[in-house]
Parts: C-alpha cells; sequence; structure tokens
C-alpha cells in the first residue's frame, strides 16, 4: 500500500456505539463558542469571577531541556559500580530556569490563570491545541489531512472513552494476547470482552490477525466480529515489544480489510532505547551540552517509529498520547489524535465526565513547553530515552552479573524472531546434593532485552522445577511470586497480563511470567533486587517438594 496524497478522513461513523449516538451535547457546553467570542458580555453561565480564585499566580523552577545527557556517560558504559551509587539523582544539582502564570496576562491568548483555572471547553488551552497540532505534524506526520486533537486527563481516560464511543455491551475488542490489566478492567464491566490475537517478538501478529478475522464465526464465538483493536505497538506493556513499520503496515491493511478501527495506546513511544548491547562491547556516545537545533529535532525525530498514524490513509485510527511518562503521571494530562467525527463525539463524552483537564496541569504543562519551544521538548524527550536506556542496561548488566546467561534465537512463540537470553545458576553446587537436573545448565527463566518501553518480560521455565506437572504453571508462579514478596521484592504477576485473565471464562495456556520494571527504583536498589531474585529463585527451583 502506498499513500501518494493525503486526503480526508472516510465516513466511520457506522462504528459509533449506540450510547455515543444518543449523546447530545451539553445544554450550557454548547454556549462555549460564543464565550470567547470577543466583547460579549456573557452573562449565562455560573462562571465565578477571577477576582476570587485564591491563587493570583503560579510559578515553578523548570528543569533545562538538556538536563540530561544525550549519550550514556564513559563511567556508566564500564559499569562502575561506585559511579552508580554516587551518581543518584539527588546528589546531582538540578539546573532549572523559573516560569510563572499570572492570573491575567498583559498579552492576548497567553497563558493566564484567569482563563486557565475557569470553566473551559473539553478541547485544549487555545496555546496548547497550537503546540500539539505543531507536534503531531512534526512528529506523527499523520497520513489524513482533517485529523484533529483533542485532550484528556491521560490514556487511562482515553481508553475508556473510546470504548464507550466505539463499543457496545455483548461486543469483542482484539487486543494482544498479553496486554495492559486496567485497559481490559475498564470495559469487562459494560460486558465488552477481549478478543485475544497472538504475538511474537514484534507484538501482535498480522497473519494470526488475518486468520482470526477471516474464519470468525459469530454463532460458536457468540459474538459479532471485532471492529475495535487495542494495541500498544512501542514498549509493549507488559511484553516490551515494539512494532517494526511493516508489521504495522500489514495490521493496518488487515484492519482496512475488515473494517477495524485501530486505538492506538503509545505511551512509551518516546522511550524507544535502542538494542541492548552486553557491557564490554558499549561505547560511550556523544553528548552536546548546547541549545538543540531544528535539524537535530528533525533528524532524532526520522529514527522514531512511526505511529499507525503516519499511514493511516482513512482516518481510522485514534492514538492516544500522554504526558504520564514524559513529564509526569499526576499532571493527568493527554490527548487523541483521530478523525473529527470521533473527535467530536469524544468531546461530548467528556464534557459530562471530566469537563476539561485541570486547570492548573494544563496551565503549567503548556508554560513548560512555550518555554522549552518545540525543538527544546524533542532535547528533553532525547535526554529522558538515554536515562531509561542507562536503567535499562543497568538492570540486565546486574541479571547478567547473577546469572549465567546465553543467547538463542526464538523460532517460535511469543518471542519469534527475537534473541532470547536463557538464564541459569552460575553457583555451583555442594558435590554432595542429588538433583534430577544440574543447576548449572537448568534454565530458570528467560527474557528479551526491550527496545523500549520500562518492563523487561521475564517467562518462567516451570517445566524445569523438580516438581511441575503440567497443568501447575499458575501455581508455581504465585508460590514463586509470593516468595520473592516475603523476601522483598516485587514482580508484577504474570497471570495478570493475560488478556483474558479477569474475564469469567479465563483459560490460562502459557502461565510463568514476570514483568519487572527498571524505570524507578534507584540504581542499588535495582541491584538488591537482582541479587535477592537470584538466591530465591535458585532455591525456589531445588526445591522438591513445595
Ligand atoms: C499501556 C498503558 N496505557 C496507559 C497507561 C496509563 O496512562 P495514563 O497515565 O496516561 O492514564 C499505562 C501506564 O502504565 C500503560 O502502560
Amino acid at each position: 500500500m502506498s499513500v501518494e496524497k493525503c486526503t480526508k478522513s472516510i465516513d466511520l461513523s457506522h462504528h459509533l456505539s449506540e450510547l455515543s449516538k444518543a449523546r447530545i451535547t451539553s445544554p450550557l457546553k454548547g454556549l462555549q463558542k460564543y464565550f470567547s467570542q470577543p466583547g460579549i458580555l456573557a452573562l449565562a453561565g455560573g462562571l465565578p469571577s477571577p477576582a476570587y480564585f485564591p491563587v493570583s499566580d503560579v510559578s515553578a523552577n523548570v528543569l533545562v531541556p538538556e538536563s540530561f545527557a544525550l549519550a550514556p556517560t564513559e563511567s556508566s558504559t564500564s559499569f562502575s559500580w561506585l559511579w552508580k551509587l554516587f551518581s543518584s539523582h539527588n546528589s546531582t544539582k538540578e539546573n532549572t530556569q523559573g516560569i510563572t502564570i499570572p492570573k491575567y496576562s498583559a498579552i492576548d491568548g497567553d497563558i493566564n490563570l484567569a482563563s486557565s483555572l475557569q470553566y473551559g471547553a473539553a478541547v485544549a488551552e487555545g496555546q496548547l491545541q497550537i503546540y500539539l497540532k505543531h507536534f503531531i505534524s512534526e512528529v506523527y506526520r499523520p497520513a489524513f489531512e482533517d485529523w484533529t486533537v483533542l485532550i484528556n486527563t491521560g490514556n487511562t481516560d482515553g481508553w475508556a472513552r473510546a470504548v464507550a464511543t466505539l463499543c457496545n455491551p455483548g461486543e469483542g475488542v482484539l487486543c494482544e494476547e498479553w496486554t495492559y490489566p486496567s485497559a481490559m478492567a475498564s470495559m469487562l464491566p459494560a460486558n465488552i470482552k477481549p478478543v485475544p490475537v497472538a504475538m511474537d517478538g514484534l507484538g501482535m501478529k498480522s497473519d494470526a490477525l488475518e486468520n482470526l478475522l477471516s474464519q470468525w464465526d459469530p454463532v460458536s464465538r457468540q459474538m459479532s466480529r471485532p471492529h475495535v483493536m487495542y494495541i500498544v505497538p512501542v514498549g509493549q506493556n507488559p511484553s516490551g515489544s515494539t512494532m517494526s513499520v511493516a508489521r504495522k503496515k500489514e495490521i493496518y491493511d488487515v484492519c482496512v480489510k475488515y473494517d477495524v478501527i485501530i486505538v492506538e495506546d503509545d505511551p512509551y513511544y518516546f522511550l524507544q532505547l535502542g538494542t541492548y548491547v552486553f557491557k564490554d562491547d558499549r561505547s560511550p556516545g556523544v553528548t552536546s551540552s548546547g541549545r538543540q537545533s531544528a535539524d537535530e529535532s528533525r533528524q532524532y525525530v526520522s529514527t522514531l517509529t512511526p505511529s499507525f498514524l503516519n499511514f493511516d490513509h482513512e482516518g481510522r485510527v485514534i492514538r492516544l498520547d500522554t504526558f504520564s511518562k514524559t513529564v509526569a503521571p499526576g499532571s493527568r494530562l493527554g490527548w487523541f489524535t483521530c478523525n473529527p467525527l470521533f473527535a467530536e463525539r469524544l468531546e461530548r463524552h467528556g464534557e459530562t465526565t471530566t469537563q476539561a483537564p485541570c486547570g492548573f496541569g494544563q496551565a503549567v504543562i503548556a508554560k513548560i513547553l512555550m518555554h522549552w519551544t518545540y525543538d527544546g521538548y524533542i532535547r528533553w524527550l532525547r535526554g529522558l530515552r538515554t536515562e531509561y536506556q542507562q536503567r535499562r542496561d543497568f538492570f540486565i548488566d546486574c541479571l547478567a552479573e547473577e546469572f549465567h546467561l546465553q543467547a538463542v534465537p526464538a523460532i517460535a512463540g511469543v518471542w519469534q524472531g527475537c534473541t532470547v537470553y536463557r538464564a541459569s545458576s552460575k553457583v555451583k553446587k555442594s558435590p554432595s546434593t542429588t538433583e534430577k537436573y544440574p543447576g548449572r545448565n537448568r534454565t530458570m527463566f528467560s527474557f528479551v532485552p526491550p527496545v523500549a518501553g520500562m518492563f523487561v518480560w521475564m517467562k518462567l521455565h516451570l517445566d524445569q522445577h523438580p516438581s511441575f506437572t503440567p497443568g501447575d504453571e499458575d501455581t508455581l508462579e504465585t508460590k514463586l511470586w509470593t516468595k520473592l514478596a516475603e523476601n522483598g521484592v516485587l514482580f508484577g504477576p504474570g497471570w495478570m497480563f493475560a488478556a483474558n485473565a479477569m474475564s469469567k471464562d479465563s483459560v490460562s495456556t502459557d502461565a510463568g511470567h514476570f514483568r519487572v520494571s527498571f524505570s524507578n527504583a534507584e540504581f542499588p536498589d535495582l541491584k538488591k533486587a537482582v541479587t535477592i531474585y537470584g538466591r530465591v529463585i535458585r532455591e525456589f527451583f531445588e526445591e522438591e517438594n513445595l
């Protein structure tokens, strides 16, 4: 499929749910467009006077966009344990600049509290709208002409609204076989069920999707063919997989063929970390400390894997972006990029639920973005990427210290096409111990270093456990997870991330995983957690009777 010319989105109104079709404009919100008319004497709304807002300005010290290096430093690549200990963020002096948001601004249109803290349209502050539109056109470059942007309170809100706008009770939603549990939890109470699609090392498989849709039997499935897909294509939660452009295009084409709307939940888009390289083979990169130029921004953005929007010539993608992983989750701010019909329906939903995201959050984030400028924000995102890359590298270096890792190509299953690291014990057993499996060679778990996101997805080789019997995976996973928790280490239990984990008819076929996040703990704690994990999992695999 090639796209020559940017055209308008096609009519996709048949995808709207009954609930969404029934939504009317909130009567008072319908007056909103008049409020912004110059000179209007607005006496219609229940608006408090800004004179009574108790905050006369908001000031913040904001990190400069160049706060984090663009490449790991030499000391970090050589795995200096002391360096890791002493370079903790707390000890680094932060380089900040002050911003202030006044209650009333001297320049028309500038961000000010009198309007940010007032009731407003559920769309976005004027300047934030303009900024996001510019950002989207530079970074995602949608392939259809009439895309629009609507803010929300983050991707959780975005997905919940998308479900209500598109799905009727009794319908199913296509999703990866391992997926983000909160997304499933938001649709299940409305009797909207996950329809898992098999994955490999690049995420959802396009051939599996095609087979599923082409052979769909509504009678045996007791459900009409799904017309909505939920997908996390970059740094997938929990598997860590990242989809190639070619795979995205294949998935997109299948969705066009079967008329499926793609909801692209992409919080880890800017955490594209690159391939993990063993510490001995790593070389320090080059970093620059000056302001980032427009050319550098363009060059960097071109290295990022494109969004589905980039080849969505029909307007069937609803993209969810969030500031949760790039600014702060507590800001509760994100946005939809989608066709105007869906945006209008999503807005109608928003105006009777959250109304608009919190004015403080919107004003502060908008002000930071204006202050940084587009190039500054891209520079910030590049620095964040490097920070998380170092965390990932450090965590995997710790695993390599603690375990014997053997690299093998995966020929089937969820990691097909990737190099998998199989972890066995480095600890030699005392000769007096007799055991069914020689400790050194027994694979206890395996993983693929993620190229994006915040998670390492570990597959436990529970069939190597002395007391394993087929069908026992869930029990063994829970036992090991509990032992770890009792020893002070909390991993995400794998069963939670099975697409149908919360359905009443849940059948777990491939149990035995942990999702481990390297994004938040300090380096010494990551090291400590891996050491404890090493001890606990070795003991676990040596126990005959659990
Ligand atoms: C795939 C996915 N979607 C959504 C979210 C939540 O995003 P937000 O904070 O924007 O609601 C997360 C957070 O972990 C996530 O991993």
